[in-house]
């Protein structure tokens, strides 16, 4: 499909986005770990989350998805049945990681596989620490999927660990927190920056002992001696969805925009504070929080944006959102800087090298490091053909640099979009842009 972008329309209205990507993968996958039916509206429905849904179903998980309204029963730890083929795990890194810990909690017999691009992403940063844990697993030549974990002889016997990670990831960190459900004894994870911390709130609501301990920032969990609680939750809106609604808005001329009920969790929130430095108007009205996951709605009006530099412990809080800010920068005055963002590397594709690429067919200034890029900013570049390349987040950072370009411009290969946003085109026509899907 060809996604063709016209400038010049400005966005206005309000529109509300689609559950969050994260929580709603672990919505699936910890109310299938609990006793009882758990309920959750705006779940999202789109790719990747079905593949999470998908593969609950091969290991005996009932659920029920009405709309985004989504019931799943489940009967605990030990109810995980050995699926008679592989699980396809389709594109989804978080459904792979997530799955890991959690067949290693429930000491499940399984093979976790996935599409040719989730074949090549690093899972030895989750296999290894599972194997310190007694995790019987073996994996592809140079710790790749597919995975296939082996059952235990004694069920539950996994081995608490203390773990410093290497590299800050809520994917890793959420499977080791799920596989310590099934341990002995209690395990500690510490990380170099916070991550998402989705699954830390989840769990406690589930009535897990978990806790982050002093400012070096370990979390401890301690294996629960009773039954997981099930869940209701109204799913919030997809801040790293939102992400482009609000760059698109920022840049386009006569733009204001209200986001409903946007997850606004403090561990997703750093693009918001980097456009904030960058000059653009942006407003928070906040709403009520469920479960400790923070919530509102979010105004943002058309604004004059200069040059930031980001690094540190920011590039973990908006890690989805380095495409999209690609956009934003390519359309700020003066130098923009990334460092630090090595992992955007291992993400669907390799994101510094595609992005530096696409900006440089946009005829935007822009040179890669090994672990960020530069981009100069504020002149006018014209629009052309781009391609998504198999990612969702680059095909609409690209419609976005599209709205921000002075002629339309095409991005093949965009139905690739509906891996987390499947209702981006409908909800930006909503808004007033001209943009429109094509054959082809
Ligand atoms: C996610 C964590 C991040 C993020 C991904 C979703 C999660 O990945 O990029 O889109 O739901 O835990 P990493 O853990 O690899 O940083």
């Amino acid at each position: 499909m060809e996604l063709i972008i016209n400038t010049g329309n400005p966005l206005r209205g309000q529109a509300s986005l689609p559950g969050d990507k994260s929580i709603s993968h672990r919505a699936a996958l910890f109310a299938a770990l609990a006793h009882g039916e758990s309920r959750f509206s705006n779940f999202l429905d789109s790719g990747v989350t079905r593949a999470m849904l998908n593969a609950l179903s091969d290991l005996g998980i009932k659920w029920e998805l009405a709309g985004t309204n989504l019931r799943v029963q489940g009967a605990g730890l030990a109810a995980w049945r050995t699926p008679d083929r592989s699980v396809n795990c389709g594109n989804s890194g978080t459904t792979m990681r997530l799955l890991a810990g959690a067949l290693a909690a429930t000491n499940t017999q399984a093979v976790l596989d996935g599409s040719a691009g989730l074949r090549q992403r690093p899972m030895d940063r989750v296999i290894d620490p599972l194997r310190h844990m007694g995790a019987l697993v073996d994996a592809a030549p140079g710790g790749k999927a597919p995975l296939s974990f082996n059952a235990r002889e004694q069920a539950g016997k996994l081995r608490g660990i203390e773990y410093a990670m290497p590299v800050a990831s809520a994917q890793v960190k959420s499977a080791l927190l799920l596989a310590a459900l099934g341990a002995e004894t209690s395990t500690t994870i510490c990380e170099p920056y916070a991550s998402r911390d989705h699954s830390e709130i989840m769990l406690r609501a589930m009535g897990v002992n978990i806790f982050r301990g002093d400012a070096e920032g370990g979390i401890t969990l301690y294996p629960s001696p009773t039954p997981l609680k099930p869940l209701e939750m109204a799913i919030p809106g997809d801040i790293s969805s939102a992400a482009f609604l609000i760059v698109a808005a920022l840049i386009t001329p006569g733009s204001e925009i209200v986001l409903k009920n946007v997850g606004l969790n403090p561990t997703r929130t750093g693009l918001l504070d980097v456009l904030s430095r960058m000059g653009g108007d942006i407003e928070i009205l906040p709403g009520m929080a469920q479960y400790n996951e923070s919530i509102g709605d979010i105004k943002v009006r058309h604004s004059k944006l200069h040059a930031v530099e980001v690094g540190g412990e920011t590039v973990v809080r908006m890690i989805d959102e380095f495409p999209v800010f690609a956009a934003a920068a390519a359309n700020a005055e003066g130098i923009s800087t990334v460092r630090g963002a090595e992992e955007l590397r291992y993400k669907e594709t390799d994101r510094i090298r595609l992005l530096v690429s696409a900006l440089h067919d946009f005829g935007i200034p822009v040179e890669e490091y090994p672990d960020g890029f530069k981009i100069t900013g504020g002149e006018k570049y014209s629009g052309g053909r781009a391609a998504a390349g198999g990612d969702h987040r680059l095909g609409m950072a690209l419609a976005v640099l599209g709205l921000g370009s002075s002629t339309a411009t095409r991005v093949q290969g965009a139905q690739i979009i509906g891996e987390s946003f499947p209702a981006f085109v409908p909800t930006l026509q909503a808004l007033g842009a001209d943009v429109s899907m094509h054959d082809g």
